[in-house]
Order: C-alpha cells, then structure tokens, then sequence
C-alpha cells in the first residue's frame, strides 16, 4: 500500500510534492565537486550568499522561457556565447563591453539573415565553475590540483593557489553582480540601441574582410530606419530597436553556490535559481540519479543539458522525462556536443526518440567541446573547420528530420586571442602562444566569431 501511494508522487509536476527541495541534491552522488578544506568556510559562505539579494528574477526566467518557447516552435533561434570559463581577473568593463558588442554582432547577423528572432544568452555573470577530466595536473615536475574555475581556486600554476577556497563563492556573488550591472545598463541605457550598430565593430574586427561584411549589413539596417523614419513610423523612445533582452547563463556546478541563491518566487510559489536566467547540467555531471539532475529538475528556471558523443537515446529521453516531465515548451535545451566526425551518427537516433515522444525541446549545437585537441606546442585549441563542420553536419540532421535547428552555443571572447585555429586570417599552431590568454577551454576570437554568425547565417538562410 505505502509503495503504491508513493508511485503518483515519483512523477508529479510539483517538485515538492515529488520530495524535491533546493538540498536534496545533497543525499545524491555529486561529481566534479571540490573537497572542500574547511566545512565552515563553506557554511559561512553559502549562509552568506544565501542572505544577498536574487541576482535575477523569477519573471525574467519565465520571459526567457517563452523565448525558448519560440526556438522550440520554429519561430526564432538562439545564440548562447561567451567565456569557457570567466576569470576574476579580467572583469574589467572593457572586456565585458566587447564580449557583449560581438555578441551583439553574431545576433544582428543572425537576425538580418534569418529574419527571425534571435534570443541572446551569454555565458556570462556567473561562468565560474568548471568540471575537468582529470583532478590533478602536472605542470613541469610537479602535480597539483586541476584549476576548477575561480569560484573554487586560483588558476595560477603552483599547488597552494589550487586548494579550494569556499570564500570565493562570496567573490564570485559579487563579480556576477558587478558583471550584470554592466549588462543591464548596457543593454537597457542605450548602448545595444540598433541605431549603434556601426559602434559595436570593434578598430581589430572593422579592418578585417568579416568587418567590412558586417559594416554593409549595418549600413543595410541605417538604411531600413532612416526609411521607416521617413514614412512616419515612430521609432522614438519606447520602440524594440533601443533596448536588447539579454540573458546570463552557466553550468550548475557547484550546487552549494546554486542552492544557496534557489529562491521562492513570491508571484506563484515556485522555485528559481537566482544566480542566473538560465543554467545547464554539463556532460559529465548529467547522470540520471546524480545530484546535477536531482537539483535542476526542481528549479522553474529553462534549463539545458549538455548531450555528448556516447549519449543513447533512451538517456536523452530518460533526461526530457526528468527535467521536463510536463514537456513546458522552451523548459529544455538539449545542447549537442558530439564533435565533427560523430554529429551526423549520434544526432539522428536522438532527434527521432525526443520528436516522437513528444517533447518540445531546443535542439542547440555546441560545436566547441567534442573538438578540442592538444596542438603539437602543447595548447589545448579548436579548429575553425571543425566547428563550423560540426554546425554543417547539425543542420544537415535536422533538415533531414524535419526538426528545427534551433541554435549555437560558443565559447568567445572579445579579444583579439589566438586560441582557436583558423577562420578567414587562418590562425597557425605556432601563432597559438601569441595572445592565448584563457584560463580554461579555447574560445574564437571576435573575427573569427563574426566569420561564423554569418556562415550560421547562410545555413539558416538555405
Ligand atoms: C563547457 O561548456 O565549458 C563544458 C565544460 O562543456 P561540457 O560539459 O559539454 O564538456
Ligand atoms: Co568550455
């Protein structure tokens, strides 16, 4: 009798009622958390960040998820780009500025050739945890923790700045406040105003051949609003062309920071993660009983889950049940991770399981992570090719299937970086330590990122 009164439970839409809550991640095994030195530090840091404000709100969660909503039904794509992983270090408003104008760019790239709407997300204001596939590294002769990001240690290549420090959580609160702050006036007050599309060329972009493509759409979008200026349409304050929704997002990692930022919305009762509009589950954290999934499948936030190459199509679809079992149309962005050489093998069985069983997921490529190879110099890169490939071979599928491609995730900068190989000024593996500054995975630099919106774009346009 007890067994048969717990079965509606197990499945029920209200987290809650199924014994959800922000800690029941706590009685699950949790990969890739930090040992943390000191339990303590760690208590009096969540209790900390606990008490300070939601970072965003539940309403502007939910306008995301309509968004998404609309990426699933075909009507509109997403662009999700920014860092591997920020570092306190470089959170400087320049740099925050010129991630923002290329992600702008791509977006009006995307959106000129598409003539869809494109829902912006950025890997930013909170991207500070990081899963690794190995604990330890060895630099030189000595072996010391992995880097896992600056919410845990310092990147900084000698063993005392690799022990975890639960303090950063506090740090991290604080640099995702600052960063958002810059965002919200930027995107609201003026500055992603469509009327200043030329601004958003960066000097190292503008003198480039993608520069220049993207100058003539820009000159192309003048144009359209000086004509409906002069046929009387009222663009004055108030109209969509002056203010931009951008959305923050990261991996859920560490769940101690995330469940201390989980609120109650005060409107309608439900669970939000408040440290950013959307969150992801990544490869290695998705196991289907792990704490990962446990935590993400109560908060109402959209959520994505990162699918790599050995995903079978009963996981995919045992994830959609889990984390969407009331298939809310844009809840659920499946972000396919697969590598060039594999995209066209995995993602057919996938997409067919998902389609049939009727869940109204965004199918997004990450071109990036089933990429990344060690150069003979030793730096961990991407090939241009091979993302823009793995792209090519994601809208091939869904052409096939019938199924929408809803959109790319990518790993950028605004600097002029040589991380990645390739792209229109092909980047050589020795040019690699010129200017390779990131502190985790390789990211496209800003030309190389605009050189791929608009092979994006000819894709969405075919
Ligand atoms: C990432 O997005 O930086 C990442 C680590 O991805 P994945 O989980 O797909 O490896
Ligand atoms: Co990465």
């Amino acid at each position: 009798m007890a067994a048969m009164q717990h079965e509606p439970a197990a499945g029920h839409p209200d987290p809650e009622v199924r014994g959800w809550a922000p800690s029941s991640w706590r009685d699950r095994p949790a990969n890739q958390m930090p040992q943390w030195p000191d339990p303590d530090v760690l208590a009096a840091a969540q209790r900390t960040v606990a008490a300070l404000p939601p970072l965003v709100f539940a309403g502007e969660a939910r306008r995301l998820t309509d968004s998404l909503a609309q990426v699933a039904a075909g009507r509109a794509v997403v662009l999700q780009a920014g860092d591997c992983a920020e570092s306190f270090a470089e959170q400087t408003a320049d740099a925050i500025r010129d991630k923002l104008k290329v992600i702008l760019q791509m977006a009006v790239v995307l959106t000129y050739a598409s003539g869809v709407p494109v829902v912006k997300i950025g890997r930013i204001a909170g991207q500070f945890a990081k899963p690794r596939s190995s604990p330890v590294e060895r630099v030189g002769d000595v072996e010391m923790p992995a880097f896992r990001g600056h919410i845990v240690n310092d990147d900084a290549p000698i063993p005392a700045a690799r022990v975890p420090d639960a303090t950063r959580l506090v740090t991290a609160y604080h640099h995702a406040a600052a960063t958002l702050n810059l965002l919200r006036a930027f995107t609201k007050g003026g500055f992603a105003d469509l009327s200043h599309v030329h601004a958003w060329n960066q000097e190292f972009v503008a003198s480039s051949a993608e520069g220049r493509r993207y100058e003539a759409i820009a000159e192309e979008i003048d144009r359209a609003l000086r004509f409906m200026r002069a046929c009387g349409v009222d663009l004055s304050t108030g109209a969509p062309i002056h203010q931009v929704d951008f959305y923050t997002s990261h991996e859920a990692l560490l769940l101690d920071y995330e469940e201390a930022l989980t609120r109650r919305d005060s409107l309608t009762g439900d669970w939000y993660d408040c440290s950013a509009h959307m969150l992801w589950i990544g490869e290695r954290t998705r196991a289907l009983d792990g704490a990962h999934v446990e935590f993400l499948s109560g908060v109402r936030n959209p959520i994505g889950v990162k699918l790599g190459p050995t995903t079978t199509r009963d996981e995919a679809l045992a994830l959609c049940e889990r984390l969407n079992p009331d298939r809310v149309p844009g809840r659920l962005t499946l972000i396919c991770r697969f590598g060039v050489a594999k995209v066209t093998g995995v993602l057919p069985a996938l997409v067919r399981a998902v389609t049939d069983a009727g869940h109204p997921v965004v199918w997004q490529c990450d071109p990036m992570h089933g990429n990344t190879f060690t150069s003979e110099n030793g730096r961990k890169t991407r090939h241009f090719d091979d993302v823009l490939g793995e792209i090519r071979g994601f809208f091939a599928v869904h052409r096939a299937e019938g199924t929408w491609p809803g959109g790319v995730h990518v790993e950028l900068t605004g600097d002029d970086v040589t991380e990645c190989l390739g792209g229109v000024e092909d980047i050589l593996e020795e040019q690699l330590p010129l200017r390779y500054t990131t502190t985790c995975d390789p990211r496209l630099n800003a030309r190389q990122a605009i050189d791929l919106a608009f092979r994006v774009a000819e894709l969405l346009r075919a």
